[in-house]
């Protein structure tokens, strides 16, 4: 095999990349840089530093990404209503984009020619680090070790580990593959490989059976200010926060569970399971604000922008000048989505019962069927006779064939 002198890897301390972390120095007989991002996974980072350089890393950054993951890559997802295939809320393939981003970073200031990640070769995951990887160094070498490497099961990863000293938690290990960050959590394999196999209790992580939540309903006004969320209940808090309390409130009550079968990029259809109780309500009470505050034609011209702005994230196209250009659309429309939503969270349901704005375009005074009314109702019938006149003129013309 070719030498490398330096690789930086996208390290989570988990079974793979810590195998990864050996594999590469072996086979390569490089000098490994880890590099291990905290997105709200729950998990300490300078336990992973320490068990990076436990087994072998000549260094290992940790950084906390929170923030910028929050406002950069999440807030815009939000403002643009992406939703992969009209439902996931596409925590995972966001993250990529900002990992890949530090990686070439690093790579660039420790000058080191290569970088890696421990995705398989039929995923998204991989086509999301690439792309955005070279999109931001197109010279960068990229190594994806579980593509070409001998292993073909957990066991002989682990017997590795265990012939080469490398340090593992076996007893952590779950039957499910588990993607976490603040926006939400993916979760596959395992039996839910099957799409007729119900998810099973233990595969879900942070919310409750809704069976087993509150029988009361939980009530939140959810603030947004031009389409940012920044307050619940009256109460300011910055984005990182507010996601977190929402994931915490929701889960308890059962929300923001997804169950599908969706069309990965290398053409596999593959069943998934997500939590994502924050994202779940919060998109739910932005599309309502918008709802209220956009002008029909806006409103109605808005999904083919969510579609494709949920298509590019999901296919690994963040840094594409499509998105920069659909951002700027989202963020004209976003001047008016400012206002109040009321939502009901009650065993695994989300539902808005009200909604407020000072650009609200409701008027009462013309939706009312009360003397309030102040619609002119004569004006209806030129209206309906000009707007029905094709349909009047083709029903006329072949009735008298
Ligand atoms: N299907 C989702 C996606 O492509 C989740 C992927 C989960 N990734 C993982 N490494 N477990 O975004």
């Amino acid at each position: 095999m070719e030498k490398i002198k330096k690789i930086v890897l996208a390290y989570s301390g988990g079974l793979d990349t810590s195998v990864i972390l050996h594999w590469l120095k072996e086979k390569y007989g490089a000098e490994v840089i880890t590099f291990t991002a905290d997105l709200g996974q729950g998990e300490i980072l300078e336990k992973i530093k320490k068990k990076a350089e436990k087994t072998g890393a000549l260094r290992a950054y940790i950084k906390d990404l929170k923030e910028e993951f929050a406002k950069n890559y999440v807030l815009p997802a939000l403002k643009a209503g992406a939703l992969y295939e009209g439902r996931y809320p596409l925590a995972t393939a966001l993250a990529r984009p900002l990992i890949a981003k530090e990686l070439v970073k690093i790579a660039e200031k420790e000058g080191a020619e290569a970088i890696a990640h421990g995705c398989t070769g039929k995923g998204n995951d991989q086509v999301r680090f690439e792309i955005t990887a070279r999109a931001i160094n197109p010279q960068i070498k990229i190594i994806a070790p579980v593509r070409e490497w001998e292993f073909t099961s957990r066991e002989e990863e682990i017997e590795y580990a265990k012939v080469n000293k490398i340090p593992i938690e076996v007893e952590k290990s779950s039957p499910y593959s588990i993607d976490r960050n603040l926006w939400g959590i993916s979760i596959e394999c395992g039996s839910l490989e099957n799409p007729w196999q119900e998810p099973p209790r233990d595969s879900f992580q942070i919310t409750q059976n809704p069976e087993d939540s509150p029988s009361k309903p939980t009530y939140l006004e959810i603030e947004f200010n031009k389409g940012v969320p920044v307050a619940i209940n009256k109460k300011n808090y910055p984005l990182v926060k507010l996601i977190e309390i929402l994931n915490r409130i929701g889960g308890e009550n059962g929300v923001g569970r997804l169950d599908m079968v969706e069309n990965r990029l290398v053409g596999i259809k593959s069943r998934e399971v997500y939590e994502a109780p924050a994202a779940v309500i919060l998109h739910k009470a932005h599309q309502e604000l918008e709802s209220l505050t956009l002008d029909r034609e806006t409103l109605h011209f808005k999904p083919l922008i969510s579609n494709k702005y949920a298509e590019l994230v999901y296919n690994g196209l963040w840094y594409s000048p499509l998105r920069e250009a659909m951002d700027s659309f989202i963020a004209v429309t976003q001047r008016w989505v400012t206002g109040s939503i009321k939502v009901k969270l009650l065993k695994g349901v989300c539902q808005v019962v009200g909604r407020k704005s000072p650009y609200s375009l409701y008027d009462a005074k013309l939706a009312t069927y009360t003397s309030e009314d102040i619609f002119d109702q004569k004006a209806a019938p030129g209206f309906i006779k000009i707007w029905g006149l094709p349909i009047t003129t083709l029903a006329k013309i072949r009735r008298e064939k």
